[in-house]
């Protein structure tokens, strides 16, 4: 079995609290193992990313670019591996393995190119009559903040860790990432192509561990100035708790809503919310986690649900306790009422997706996220009573609005109070060039390209006086 130590300061480290297993969800065998870290190794990895900043924050764009073309080029040809190892560690399918990884690879491109149309700001001083022109000229820059604290979930452990660490890095940050251990193996190997393209020691540390002995000594360590985090709604709630007032950017739960209006495209909004639901098994903040059908289509709609549903093979879930919660959501329902439509087959864990229709909000799967393969069907008639149930929910990450009505479009996207309302699609991140993120318990900010950059720095002005 392979073991991975911490790196820090380019070192490989042995954990003080030994070692933890990671068990593969396609057969529950060890797959292999990663360093557990202590706090006082956790607190050294940020003391040495602080360091470390202090000569990263004058490297020049073009040195960092360079590191990140060459990170790049061995990223590209260690793809295959790097898939098969994501593939294997968190039960992805191949394929959506192989997209997480290409698409990582991508969004460091896209960033480099976002680099040039990242600008500061000229402030005139003779806007003020007491300044003659070329008196006063204000130059508005962005400048880096220092450690970021990276913390990236199970599900995307590549694309989300990535999102964070590629604008951290190039806009002169340094960083610690703190990867979901499931996953963390994966993210040891992807991320040492930046050392060896050239990305200097400290800059990037990354430490594995118990998040009930390293989480909080990392979330309030005074060095940090910045947290990036990607997970539950729990977790990311505890975060702003613990928090010393250091900006956050969070990316929480979310229960994507699709709304099917009576204006709906059938077609089109069974295909989209089948596959919208039950890819990657549901494990997706952005799964569409609740259908909400106008009353003239729902009967339709059901049924064609249904017999896509049938047709599917899914992935296994990350553990079991993870399915259970979701079985835990399907009892409920069904003893408050539900209608079962495809029942579902629970072994550890593995489940197969299910359908439950005639939905009410006092059922928990209503408005509590299933972070799995149960698709909740609820009825609406007028849009009153829509927007009330939508708005009603306490996560406000993506809703789609399935209809070929633009009037009804508009109207529902201005009502409907999330991060993104995605018009005739499922709910998506990307493409990763779009502003992304939520409100409610869904998280903070919009992460982006160029938004990212913008939040990891702060302003910073030098006048000029003639
Ligand atoms: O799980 C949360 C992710 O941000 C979802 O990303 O829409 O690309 O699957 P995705």
């Amino acid at each position: 079995m392979e073991n991975q130590d911490l790196i820090v300061n380019g070192q490989n480290l042995s954990g003080d609290n030994g070692t933890i297993e990671i068990k593969s969800p396609w057969d529950l065998q060890t797959f292999a193992s990663v360093a557990s870290a202590s706090k006082a190794q956790v607190e050294d990895a940020v003391s040495n990313s602080d360091e470390a900043f202090h000569t990263w924050r004058y490297s020049s764009l073009s040195e960092r670019v360079e590191i990140f073309n060459n990170a790049i080029k061995s990223l590209r040809e260690d793809s295959d591996r790097l898939a098969q190892l994501l593939h294997k560690e968190i039960g992805k399918f191949e394929d959506d393995a192989r997209s997480e990884i290409n698409r990582s690879i991508d969004y460091m491109e896209l960033m480099i190119s976002a680099l040039k149309h990242w600008k500061g700001t000229v402030y005139y001083g003779d806007l003020d009559p007491k300044f003659p022109r070329n008196k006063k000229t204000g130059i508005y820059s962005r400048v880096p903040l220092g450690v970021v604290l990276a913390i990236s979930p199970f599900n995307y452990p590549i694309n989300l860790s990535i999102t964070k660490i590629a604008p951290a890095l190039l806009s002169g940050n340094t960083v610690v990432l703190k990867p979901s251990t499931q996953g963390a193996y994966t993210s040891y190997e992807f991320y040492k192509h930046f050392a060896k393209a050239g990305l200097p020691k400290g800059v990037l540390n990354i430490v594995s561990g118990s998040s009930k002995e390293i989480g909080d000594p990392l979330l309030t360590h005074p060095l940090v100035k910045l947290i990036a985090f990607t997970g539950s709604t729990e977790v990311g709630n505890h975060i702003r708790k613990v928090s010393l007032g250091v900006p956050l950017l969070l990316e929480l739960g979310g229960k994507d809503i699709g709304v099917v209006t009576k204006h709906a495209d059938l077609d089109l909004a069974v295909k989209e919310i089948v596959k919208g639901a039950f890819s990657y098994c549901g494990q997706r903040c952005t799964a569409q986690k609740l259908a909400l059908v106008h009353s003239s289509k729902y009967e339709e709609f059901t049924r064609r649900v249904v017999e896509e549903v049938q047709k599917l093979e899914l992935n296994p879930m990350i553990d079991e306790p993870s399915a259970s919660f979701v079985m835990e959501l399907f009892n409920d329902a069904t003893s408050k009422g539900a209608e079962v439509k495809v029942s579902p087959n629970h072994d550890s864990n593995k489940l197969s997706p299910a359908v439950v229709s005639e939905v009410k909000p006092e059922m928990r799967v209503f408005y509590e996220e299933q972070f799995g393969p149960l698709m909740p069907i609820g009825k609406y008639e007028t849009e009153e009573e829509l927007l009330k149930l939508v708005n009603g929910s306490p996560y406000g990450l993506q809703a789609s609005v399935y209809t070929k009505d633009i009037d009804q479009a508009f109207r529902l996207a201005d009502k409907i109070e999330v991060g993104t309302v995605q018009i005739n699609a499922k709910p998506d991140r990307g493409p990763d060039n779009f502003p992304f993120g939520g409100v409610k318990d869904s998280g903070q900010l919009m992460q982006g390209t160029i938004e990212t950059l913008d939040l990891m720095t702060r302003g910073k002005m030098v006048v000029v006086n003639t």
